[in-house]
C-alpha cells in the first residue's frame, strides 16, 4: 500500500451526487465530480450551486478552495484515474411502473474502458435487486468490483443526513471491496451494516415504501378523522406518543410526492412481482396516496362553491410549488399534481413559492408552464376565489393573515393542505378554514 490519497469520483451531480462529492471532500478526500450536463458543470466551476440546499454552498466552497473538489464533463472525465467511483445518475420510473436503469448502464458503459484495475464501482443511485450484478455485466472488468451503497439522505438536510446518518449500509459480495467503501464513511459517526447486494437494494426499497405507508396511514386517519368529527393532530400525538410507532412521518398533508416515493414505491410492487410476490399493501399505499390527491381537489372545489367538476371562472392563489419545503425541487410535487387536475377542471392558478422568483430553469419553466407565477405571498390573495397552502414553507406560517385578508374577496376559505396555520387565528382575520383531518 502507498500512502497517495484515495481518489473518488462521482457520476452525476444532482441532488445526490453532489451532496456526495462534496460531502466526501468535506471529510477530507479528493473528489471529482461528472456531470453531462454542461450548463450545471459550468455553473458549479463558476462557484454557482445549481440547487438549494442547505448548507451545499459553504462546503462545496471550502472544499474547492483546498483544491479537494473539482467539476468536469462527463463520466469518462470524472472516473479517469479514481479508485472509487459513486454512481449517483437518476433512476425514474419507467412504462411498466419498474426504474428505468438506462442511466446506470450508460453511465457504466462510459466509465467501463477507463476504469483502473481495482477501482470500485459504488451504485449510490437507487437501484433494483440485481442490479449490482446488471452494472458488471455491463463493466465486463474481471479486475474491479461493484458495491451497492444506497442513499439514504433527505432534500432539504441533504448535507446534514449525509453527514449524520441513522445508517450506512454497504451491499457487496467481495467484503475487501466493502470495506474499502466503509473506510470512507470514518469520518462519519453511523453504524456501518455490510451485508449482500440484494440485501442492501431491498433495504433501500423497503425504507422508502415504510415511510411512504405512514404517510398514507395518517393520510387515511386524516380522512376517518373528518368523517368521524375528531382531531388528527391530537390522534397523532396519542399514536406517536406510543414508542413503538413514534411521532416522525405522521403529519397529514396533500400526499407525498417529490422524486423519490412515487418512483420507488411502484418499482418495489414491480420488483416483488417480478419474483413471484404480490405486494397488496404497497399497492393499498400508493392507492391511498392518489385518493389522498383526489381529496384536495375536491376540498379545493367545495371551497369555491362548485360541487360538479367544472372548475371555469374560478381563480386559486397557491402558496407554494415545491414538494416539500427546503427543496426547490418540484419533481412529482402533489402540488402540481392537484394543481394540474384543477386546471384541467377550468381553474386559473397564480401561485407563489420562494423557489420559482427569479429566472426559471428549463425544467421549471416546462413544468409551471400555465400557472401564473407571483413576486410575493400575499398576491395570492389578489382575486382568489380560494387560497391553498401546499408546501410547508416556514415563511407561509408566518404570513400576516389581516394583511393577506385585506387583499382578499370577502368569505374566501384557506385550503391548508400541511395544516401549517392555526385554525383560530385564520377565522379571526376573516377567512373561512378548511385542512386536511381538523376543522
Ligand atoms: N433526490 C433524493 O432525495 C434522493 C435520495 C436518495 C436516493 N436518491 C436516488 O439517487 C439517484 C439520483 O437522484 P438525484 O435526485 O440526485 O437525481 P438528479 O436528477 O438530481 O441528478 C442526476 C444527475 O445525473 C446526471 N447524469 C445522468 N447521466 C449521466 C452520465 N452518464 N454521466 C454523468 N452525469 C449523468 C444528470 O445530468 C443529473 O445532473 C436516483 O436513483 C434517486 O432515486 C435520490
Amino acid at each position: 500500500m502507498n500512502d497517495r490519497p484515495i481518489r473518488l469520483a462521482v457520476v452525476g451531480t444532482g441532488y445526490v451526487g453532489l451532496t456526495t462529492g462534496a460531502c466526501f471532500a468535506h471529510l477530507g478526500h479528493h473528489v471529482v465530480c461528472g456531470d453531462i450536463d454542461e450548463r450545471k458543470v459550468d455553473l458549479l466551476n463558476n462557484g454557482h450551486i445549481p440547487i438549494v440546499e442547505e448548507g451545499l454552498e459553504s462546503i462545496v466552497n471550502t472544499a474547492r478552495a483546498a483544491g479537494r473538489l473539482e467539476f468536469v464533463l462527463g463520466a469518462e472525465a470524472a472516473a479517469a484515474g479514481a479508485d472509487i467511483v459513486f454512481l449517483c445518475v437518476p433512476t425514474p420510473q419507467g412504462d411498466d411502473g419498474s426504474a428505468d436503469l438506462s442511466y446506470i448502464q450508460r453511465a457504466a458503459a462510459q466509465i467501463a474502458p477507463i476504469l483502473a484495475p481495482g477501482a470500485v464501482v459504488v451504485n449510490k443511485s437507487t437501484v433494483p435487486v440485481g442490479s449490482t450484478i446488471a452494472v458488471e455485466r455491463v463493466l465486463q472488468r474481471d479486475d474491479v468490483f461493484v458495491v451497492s451503497n444506497p442513499e439514504f439522505l433527505r432534500e432539504g438536510t441533504a448535507v446534514h443526513d449525509f453527514l449524520h446518518p441513522d445508517r450506512v449500509v454497504i451491499g457487496s459480495a467481495d467484503r475487501a471491496a466493502a470495506e474499502r467503501v466503509a473506510e470512507l464513511y470514518a469520518g462519519v459517526d453511523a453504524s456501518i451494516h455490510i451485508t449482500d447486494p440484494a440485501s442492501a437494494e431491498t433495504i433501500k426499497y423497503a425504507a422508502n415504501g415504510f415511510l411512504a405507508m405512514k404517510i398514507s396511514f395518517v393520510n387515511a386517519v386524516a380522512a376517518m378523522c373528518e368523517a368521524v368529527g375528531a382531531d388528527v393532530a391530537a390522534v397523532v400525538e396519542g399514536i406517536g406518543s406510543d414508542q413503538r410507532i413514534g411521532m416522525q412521518f405522521l403529519r397529514p398533508g396533500p400526499g407525498w410526492g417529490g422524486s423519490c416515493f412515487p418512483k420507488d414505491s411502484r418499482a418495489l410492487v414491480k420488483i416483488a412481482e417480478d419474483h413471484g410476490y404480490n405486494f397488496t399493501m404497497m399497492r393499498g399505499v400508493i392507492d391511498v396516496n392518489d385518493e389522498q390527491l383526489d381529496r384536495m381537489v375536491d376540498k379545493i372545489a367545495r371551497a369555491a362553491g362548485r360541487l360538479d367538476a367544472d372548475l371555469s371562472g374560478v381563480t386559486i392563489g397557491a402558496l407554494g410549488l415545491t414538494f416539500k419545503a427546503g427543496t426547490d425541487d418540484l419533481r412529482e410535487s402533489p402540488a402540481l399534481a392537484i394543481i394540474g387536475h384543477l386546471r384541467r377542471n377550468g381553474a386559473s392558478v397564480r401561485a407563489y413559492d420562494p423557489t420559482t422568483t427569479g429566472e426559471l430553469t428549463p425544467h421549471q419553466f416546462d413544468v409551471l408552464a400555465g400557472i401564473d407565477l407571483l413576486d410575493e405571498p400575499l398576491a395570492v390573495a389578489d382575486g382568489a376565489d380560494v387560497i391553498t397552502v401546499f408546501t410547508e414553507w416556514p415563511e407561509f406560517a408566518k404570513l400576516e393573515l389581516e394583511q393577506l385578508a385585506s387583499r382578499s374577496r370577502p368569505g374566501v376559505t384557506i385550503v391548508d393542505t400541511r395544516n401549517l396555520l392555526d385554525p383560530a387565528e385564520v377565522r379571526a382575520a376573516g377567512f373561512d378554514y378548511d385542512g386536511v383531518g381538523r376543522r
